[in-house]
């Protein structure tokens, strides 16, 4: 009985893609699955960190699936910014050369995010002035770098509070204001390069409906403040055990602004959502459905509104989640970059 229920919902969850699935309980075989670039009309994107570079195999596997690529750790303020305040591009600059000799984009992530303040801004002395004239430097070097290949950038990270109460308490936003520093940040960020599109990025939209509807508010205020907002990115890091429909509503949800739309940073948790029941198999079952309706809700987007959807992390092995916790597993690609379940539901969602 369980293993027809599973097969019913494995099914479902793979359609079209079933004359390339392999039989149930064989190993995957590499190359079944055509790359995740060639079968999407948009932008499919992957971390990356510079290190993976080192690995033939691994870059060539990036470049072969992926049309873009964001930056996982080594744009962040973290850094780029020194402790003495000076600023070092070696790792940035190396994965914007890889794109360039692979013919990806490069998804700058991210200027300005809550949990990350470099002591050199702290240590800034009280005038308001003096932290607004550094806050600005860093974002239009950042920018400006890389100005004519950024494909786009997240220019404000989380700004949401974790519960949806309002917006989060930060450095940056006791310095220049709650909305004030966002709004500066992305005019800012404009000003250094103004063709790229500028996106806010959150989390948590699908799974706390407060959350979403601090983050529509928070888009609306910016717009009316005259940020020059171009997109939303929503990072999607979400559990296996999502209700269904949750991340098509949040999906349409956000489209109602008639703006691009970034799936910016996809990862389905297994141990996140396997509560207290649930076999192994049940839980990549559900990993494959939200992989599928994620895709399904992306085709669902009107065209111009698909800006990219990008996975954090194409293979296990590269996941931040599974540093966390070595029994995860929440990519689309095993560790040897074999297609698991997600990646034929995602080829089928997109199919619909
Ligand atoms: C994570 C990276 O994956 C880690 O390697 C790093 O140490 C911390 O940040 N939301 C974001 C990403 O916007 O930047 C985070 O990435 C994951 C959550």
């Amino acid at each position: 009985m369980r293993t027809f229920r599973r097969r019913a919902v494995l099914g479902a969850a793979l359609g079209l893609a079933a004359c390339q699935r392999p039989a149930q309980g064989q190993p995957l075989p590499a190359g079944a699955l055509a790359p995740l670039k060639s079968l999407a009309p948009f932008p499919v994107g992957t971390s990356v960190m510079s290190g993976y570079l080192d690995d033939p195999v691994h870059a060539d596997f990036i470049a072969a699936q992926a049309s873009q690529i964001t930056a996982e750790w080594e744009m962040k303020m973290e850094y780029i910014v020194r402790p003495d305040g000076g600023f070092r591009f070696d790792a940035p600059d190396r994965l914007a050369a890889f794109a360039r000799a692979r013919g990806l984009g490069l998804f700058g992530h991210t200027l300005i995010w809550y949990a990350q303040v470099p002591p050199a801004f702290e240590r800034l002395d009280e005038d308001r002035i003096g932290f607004g004239e550094a806050f600005d430097n860093y974002i239009t070097a950042v920018v400006g770098r890389y100005r004519g290949q950024a494909v786009g950038w997240d220019v404000v990270n989380e700004a949401v509070a974790e519960d949806g109460d309002g917006l989060r308490d930060s450095l940056w936003s006791r310095k220049l204001g709650d909305v004030g520093y966002m709004a500066r940040a992305f005019k800012t960020a404009r000003a250094a390069d103004p063709d790229v599109p500028l996106f806010l990025n959150d989390y948590n939209l699908e799974q706390i409906p407060a959350k979403l509807d601090a983050f529509m508010r928070l888009v609306d205020r910016l717009l009316e403040a005259g940020a020059p907002l171009s997109g939303i990115g929503s990072q999607t890091h979400v559990a296996a055990d999502l209700p269904p429909g949750a991340l098509s509503r949040t999906l349409t949800r956000l489209a109602g602004f008639g703006l691009p739309i970034h799936v910016s940073e996809i990862d389905v948790s297994l141990e996140r959502g396997k509560g207290l029941f649930g076999s192994r198999a049940e839980l990549e079952a559900k990993q494959a459905r939200i992989y599928g309706e994620a895709a399904q809700a992306f085709m669902a987007l009107p065209a111009a509104q698909r800006f990219a959807f990008t996975f954090w992390g194409l293979r296990d092995k590269d996941s931040w989640l599974v540093r966390e916790n070595a029994a995860d597993a929440p990519a689309p690609f095993d560790d040897a970059g074999r297609p698991k379940r997600g990646a034929y539901a995602f080829a089928s969602g997109i199919r619909g």
